[in-house]
């Protein structure tokens, strides 16, 4: 990175913890209420884990133990992790939407970074509205950041099918009240369609975000794609808490990563995996964070020059772990890499080019080569009329119920 590595007395941690004054005190006295050490914590820099986990967010089941993974990491790299609690949006489970609650995390998100003496950030979610609303608001606090993804769950199997979760909820919904299903194989499909902790395995939301986010450079590269059931997804997370120490002493903060190049990038990924059409909304949202100039024309006229090469329900036939298994998301990538502007940042220190270098795709199906896409058209398109004067992003590319 080509800036001076920060010391400790720079770091924005030590107004709190090393004044010498009454507000020094409590800092430190408070902090050893919990149990700590004076020397276990002082002169270190300070990571936040903004964690997104709840019961009421089976997506985020296992980020309690990612949790553990990151603070374990972090110890190591000699940094001092403290873990916060922020809005969990289990998709299905909040009333009527979570949309109305996505601006809401993000401010949540600001303002718990900016009212602790945090140096740096983990950022621990996954389902639909909890990573953008986790990166808007850690971009307008702008410290070093990382978004750890929940990754996706297993796939789901039933009779010899492959089950999406989502996508198939309304297909037997719709299989019983034709009276193609029984109630008790509805009740079975119950516990066989989603098998795991994580975000849902098509490609809705979730990974649609969280895919477009690590091709903005804002993950450790690659880690979109890793189930969350896999130990990869472990080793990960503890990657994400030794990379925040670095990045702290880097002061590689969202604002260095971020810009026209990477959301672009970000919007090429988007293209390429068939994504969900809410992302269109989000992509926008985040680049008005980071004062970056971003349209829905710029996205239509990137669907037009970006055939879908993912092969992934809706617009295909396989699920997200499939995807992991075909090389993920830098195989993907590597198939558009003439597309993508290749010396764009990333958190890892690395330009885009030098992580996909060693990316390599392992089943040509899954993930197609340009030569033979998924759908010959676009993934989206933008449509404009009486309804819809300033534009409305439809999906072109389904093909799957
Ligand atoms: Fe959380 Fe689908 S319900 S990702």
């Amino acid at each position: 990175m080509n800036k001076d590595r920060r010391t400790i007395d720079q770091l924005r941690s030590q107004r709190w913890y090393d004044s010498p004054d009454m507000r020094g005190f409590a800092h430190r006295q408070r902090t050893q209420q919990m149990g700590l050490r004076r020397e276990e914590f002082m002169s270190k820099p300070v990571v936040g884990i903004l964690n997104t986990w709840s019961d009421m967010s089976p997506c985020h089941a296992h980020l309690r133990d990612r949790a553990e993974a990151v603070k374990r990491a972090v110890w190591a790299a000699g940094g001092f992790p403290v873990e916060l609690p922020a809005m969990s949006l289990g998709e299905v489970m909040v009333k009527p939407t979570t949309m109305l609650y996505r601006n809401f995390l993000a401010m949540e998100a600001e303002e718990l970074l900016r009212s602790h003496p945090l140096d740096g950030v983990v950022l621990l979610g996954g389902c639909d509205k909890t990573t953008p609303g986790l990166l808007m608001g850690a971009i307008s606090m702008d410290i070093p950041a990382i978004f750890c993804p929940a990754g996706p769950m297993l796939n789901g199997k039933w009779k010899g099918k492959t089950l999406g979760a989502g996508t198939h909820t309304r297909k037997y919904w719709d299989e019983l009240r034709s009276g193609n299903i029984t109630q008790d194989e509805w009740v079975d499909l119950e516990s066989r369609m989603t098998r795991s902790n994580g975000t849902c395995n098509t490609m809705g939301t979730a990974s649609t975000m969280t895919s477009i986010v690590d091709a903005m450079g804002l993950t450790l590269p690659g880690a979109s794609s890793i189930p969350a059931a896999d130990s990869g997804h472990v080793r990960m997370a503890s990657a994400c808490g030794a990379r925040i120490v670095e990045m702290i002493w880097e002061n590689l903060r969202p604002s260095d990563i971020l810009t026209r190049d990477s959301f672009l990038n970000g919007a090429r990924c988007y293209m390429a995996m068939g994504g969900s059409t809410n992302a269109a909304v989000h992509l926008i949202a985040l680049a008005r964070r980071a004062n970056v100039e971003l349209t829905l024309d710029d996205l239509d006229a990137v669907a037009r020059e970006t055939p879908v090469l993912a092969n992934i329900f809706p617009s295909g036939e396989y699920l997200m772990e499939d995807f992991f298994y075909a090389g993920g998301l830098p195989a993907l990538l590597k198939r558009i890499a003439g597309h993508l502007a290749l010396d764009a940042r990333s958190i890892s220190g690395k330009t885009l080019g030098e992580w996909l270098e060693p990316a390599e795709c392992y089943d040509d199906d899954v993930i197609r080569p340009l030569s033979n896409p998924v759908t010959p058209g676009t993934a989206l398109a933008v449509l404009r009329g009486n309804l819809a004067p300033d534009g409305a992003v439809i999906k072109a590319s389904a093909a799957n119920p």
